[in-house]
């Protein structure tokens, strides 16, 4: 090679190197969802978690929806938010009818045991709600629906092992003999 130009070749190389490092710290975009956009759930919320999706946003920006869509989530966060938080439905894997089907038979069940039964024009509504809803949210903007679970996820066995740690803090039970 000519002598001239391997201080170049040596700047190239070294270049390149510092280029490679650079972009291996360049965080991972996953969109609107990236992991510390998300916001935490209240300490409440964390400390009675039972399923990783109450960890979520309890609420959906329906701006864009229908007129009828955005009637319909009105009954959803009426009825769905009675129990337990709307965030559990919400950030819910859940995108087939049918699942839903099912599980809102159960819950009519709950509901009717629970004093405040599940009118058949409600349950209606929030079924033609999740499933549109999940068509646009969960399964239009799939990757970004996903990136929110994985978050979800991690934060959610932080969650127990926080709770497992406070557990074992506790002095044990006194046992007579
Ligand atoms: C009467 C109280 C009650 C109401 C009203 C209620 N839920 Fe629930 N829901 C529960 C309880 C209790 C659980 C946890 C135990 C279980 O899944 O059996 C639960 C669990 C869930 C789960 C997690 C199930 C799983 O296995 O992943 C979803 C999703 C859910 N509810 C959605 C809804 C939706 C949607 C509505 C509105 C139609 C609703 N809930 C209304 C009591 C209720």
């Amino acid at each position: 090679m000519n002598a001239r130009l391997l201080p170049i070749a040596f700047a190239l190389a070294a270049g390149g190197c510092a280029a490679w490092r650079l972009w291996g710290e360049i965080p991972v975009s996953t969109g609107p969802a990236a992991a510390e956009e998300i916001p935490q759930a209240p300490e409440e919320r964390r400390k009675a978690a039972l399923f990783y999706s109450d960890l979520g946003p309890d609420e959906i920006d329906v701006s864009s929806y229908p007129a009828e869509k955005r009637r319909e989530y009105g009954v959803y966060v009426r009825v769905c938010s009675r129990c337990h938080s709307l965030a559990r439905s919400v950030n819910a894997p859940y995108v087939d009818r049918s699942w839903w089907e099912f599980y809102l038979a159960s819950m009519r069940m709950r509901a009717h045991f629970h004093g405040e039964p599940l009118g058949k024009t409600d349950v209606k509504a929030v079924l033609d709600f999740l499933d549109y809803d999940a068509s646009r949210r969960k399964i239009g903007r799939a990757a970004e629906f996903k990136a929110l679970k994985i978050e979800l996820e991690r934060r959610f066995e932080a969650a127990l092992d926080e709770r497992m740690e406070q557990l074992q803090k506790r002095p044990l039970p006194h046992r007579p003999r």
